[in-house]
């Protein structure tokens, strides 16, 4: 078999196995035989770029960085829905097609309104070509790389008698619990929560790394077929199609015959929405016939032929009774409301988040207020509004605690972040506790069976007060200890010396640098390799690494200026742990590099950063970096760093484009 049809081969069978999975939920290879397939299929697609196939399977894990998204235009508009919030204005839109018809027999197709980001999927000759927002509706961005990273959409079609040319839309959207699963984590390194699923969705579909769109999992629901030829006659008809051809439409629309349908399915589902793996907002009414829509046709920003209902979000009343600060494992201070108990939407709700200070301010918030609540897709209910009309005059004014409330430090507050925080970081009891939960979770160092009462007996007893004295727990402390048993201990010990193995990616997301998540620690440590190479890193290194902002360069800069940190990572390195990059296996391609030195900068045409390491690498050659005076090549992309240009033209470095360097090879 030639590399071209061994690429074929493999493209062809993994999408079908994806199909099989999404469409029909079963799986005929385990995880483990997809995941080796998919290697072999990328380790091909290395070696002959020419024949990477528009639909292969290896562009769902995504790596494509795009600096600029193309803006496209819309074949067809991409319209809004005219809304309605009652059963009057319902009758009102009901009457309006009535008359529009002549009195004609009519149904509708009702379907939830998702709360998402409108998404417009091409297809071409069966295979997904673009993947475009909505933008202003006429004109959106392509965002093709990170659309083909969402699982449920078929990047093939194998069905028959389809249009060469043919558009799905539908409602992208991140999942309900990776929104929960990202807050915890941005929560975790300090960030700024994410205020809702809708804006988390948009501002993941517009990141430029695919690779990270990919880690999030976003999903989308297929609501519409789009094509000059007309191969449907009803709605029903198309959405029983796509779901046939594989496209993820949700089963939750049904046929309404009548009004009164429509009415019960909006009732049906205004509690039981609540199950759904996404937020919805409303519900769709749609035309069932397309000979009818044409009739009825477009005002001009929305169809004549549909709307939308939205439910009323419950809100209840209830009394702010005072505020409790919370300390995180960054320090950060989280301010929460004690609330009066009150029944909202099924459960009774007691305490909800208020953000930070300005949150405060903003909703004008006093102590005894009373204040509107509200449920959205988030765990903890927020605070929509106080509710001015039992507002009393002498109010206490909410004063944001000026010293931390644990350890009683000075709090502070840096220059346009919305966050307080508690500097003493290795003295304030809820930072060291967080600090030890945070190193042995699943994603660091993994120590299983250290659950938080442990963590806090730990702490308690003055054995564990940094995640690096666990490394020195020995049999006889934990002996003297209430309740350990033998077996426990020996978990224990076991699952510490295990962690010595964890991958160095982990073990820097473990050490906890404020802003740095799996992700950020994924990628420095590919870029630099080893511990050393980071905590030596200066601010302009670290800008060099791609997605890396000046914040999370500052926040690596400041970390290991702090002796207490350099100690602390020193004694991780006597325990053993993991602190170098063990990159994986490479395929050596050939030996023409060999003895050659290379620093990279900037972003090129043809490779990420770490595919273009890997080449220089696989054909003998050494990736440096930093530039010195024995240095042979700086491969300058776009947006190189001025300085390192500026000092590879002092030290006689030869500075090469990436042509250049294919050519080298
Ligand atoms: S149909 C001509 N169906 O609502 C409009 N839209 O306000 C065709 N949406 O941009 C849209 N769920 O992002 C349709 N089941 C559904 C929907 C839905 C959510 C969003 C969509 C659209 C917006 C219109």
């Amino acid at each position: 078999m030639t590399p071209q049809e061994e690429i074929n081969q493999l493209t062809d069978k993994l999408n079908n196995l994806n199909f099989q999975y999404y469409q029909n939920s079963i799986s005929e290879v385990t995880d483990f035989e997809f995941d080796r397939l998919l290697v072999q299929l990328q380790d091909l697609e290395n070696r002959h770029p020419n024949f990477v196939r528009e639909d292969s399977p290896t562009h769902r894990v995504g790596g494509t960085i795009s600096k600029e998204f193309e803006s496209v235009t819309h074949k067809y508009p991409m319209l809004s829905l005219g809304n309605t919030y009652n059963a009057k204005d319902l009758a009102d839109f009901d009457e309006r097609v009535r008359k529009g018809l002549g009195g004609a027999d009519y149904e509708y197709i009702c379907e939830l309104k998702f709360d998402g980001v409108a998404l417009s999927m091409w297809y071409e000759k069966g295979t997904l070509s673009r993947g475009i927002t909505r933008g202003d509706g006429v004109r959106g961005d392509d965002i093709t790389a990170n659309v083909k990273t969402i699982r449920t959409i078929p990047l093939n079609i194998q069905a028959k008698n389809m249009p060469i040319r043919f558009e799905v839309r539908g409602e992208g959207f991140m999942p309900l619990t990776t929104f929960d699963a990202l807050n915890k984590e941005r929560e975790d390194i300090g960030e700024q929560l994410l205020a809702n699923p809708r804006n988390a969705a948009s501002g993941t579909f517009k990141m430029q790394d695919s690779g990270v769109v990919a880690k999030r999992k976003m999903d989308c629901y297929i609501y519409q077929f789009l094509s000059d030829e007309e191969i449907f006659s009803t709605h029903e008809e198309s959405l029983l199609r796509l779901k046939e051809m594989g496209f993820n439409v949700s089963q939750t629309w049904e046929k309404c015959k009548s009004m009164d349908e429509v009415l019960a399915f909006i009732n049906q589902w205004d509690k039981k929405r609540f199950s759904l793996p996404l937020n919805t907002d409303g519900i769709v009414i749609k035309l069932n016939s397309f000979a009818q829509r044409e009739i009825l046709g477009f005002t001009a920003k929305s169809p004549r032929w549909a709307i939308s209902y939205k439910y009323q979000s419950e809100s209840v009343s209830t009394l702010l009774e005072s505020v409790s600060y919370q300390v995180g494992r960054t320090g950060n201070i989280t301010p929460v409301a004690n609330l009066k108990p009150v029944l909202l939407a099924g459960t009774t709700v007691k305490r909800a988040s208020i953000h930070n200070a300005n949150e405060i301010i903003r909703l004008d918030l006093h102590v005894g207020d009373y204040v509107f609540v509200e449920k959205g897709g988030e765990i903890i209910p927020k605070i929509t509004s106080v509710d001015f009309e039992k507002r009393t005059d002498k109010l206490d004014n909410i004063q944001f605690p000026t010293t931390c409330p644990e350890c009683g430090t000075s709090l502070v507050r840096k220059d346009g972040e919305a966050n307080h925080y508690c500097p003493n970081e290795s003295g304030c009891p809820p930072q060291i506790k967080g600090k030890i939960e945070h190193f042995i979770q699943r994603k660091a160092l993994n120590i299983d069976n250290i659950g938080t009462e442990t963590i806090e007996m730990f702490y308690r007893k003055g054995l564990v007060k940094n995640p690096a004295d666990l490394y020195d727990l020995k049999r006889e402390n934990l002996f003297d200890l209430d309740g350990f048993k033998e077996k426990s201990i020996q978990n224990i010990l076991m699952g510490v010396e295990k962690s010595k193995e964890i991958p160095f990616k982990q073990v820097l997301f473990g050490i906890g640098i404020r802003f740095v998540g799996a992700t950020v620690a994924e990628k420095l440590a590919i870029y630099f390799n080893d511990i050393d190479n980071i905590s030596k890193a200066t601010l302009e290194e670290l800008l060099q690494v791609p997605e890396i902002g000046g914040r999370i360069a500052q926040s690596v800069v400041e970390y290991f200026q702090k002796v207490e940190n350099q100690e602390f990572i020193a004694r991780l390195k006597a325990a053993g742990l993991q602190l170098t990059h063990n990159a994986v296996e490479i395929v050596m391609e050939g030996n023409t590099l060999a003895g050659k030195t290379f620093v990279i900068s900037g972003t090129f045409q043809n490779f990420e950063r770490d595919d273009l390491k890997m080449k220089i690498e696989a054909n003998g050659g050494k990736v440096l970096s930093g530039i010195s005076g024995k240095l042979n090549y700086l491969i300058a992309g776009s947006e190189a760093g001025p300085s390192k240009l500026e000092k590879a033209q002092k030290m006689n470095v030869s500075i090469i484009s990436e042509d250049d360097f294919l050519k080298m090879l």
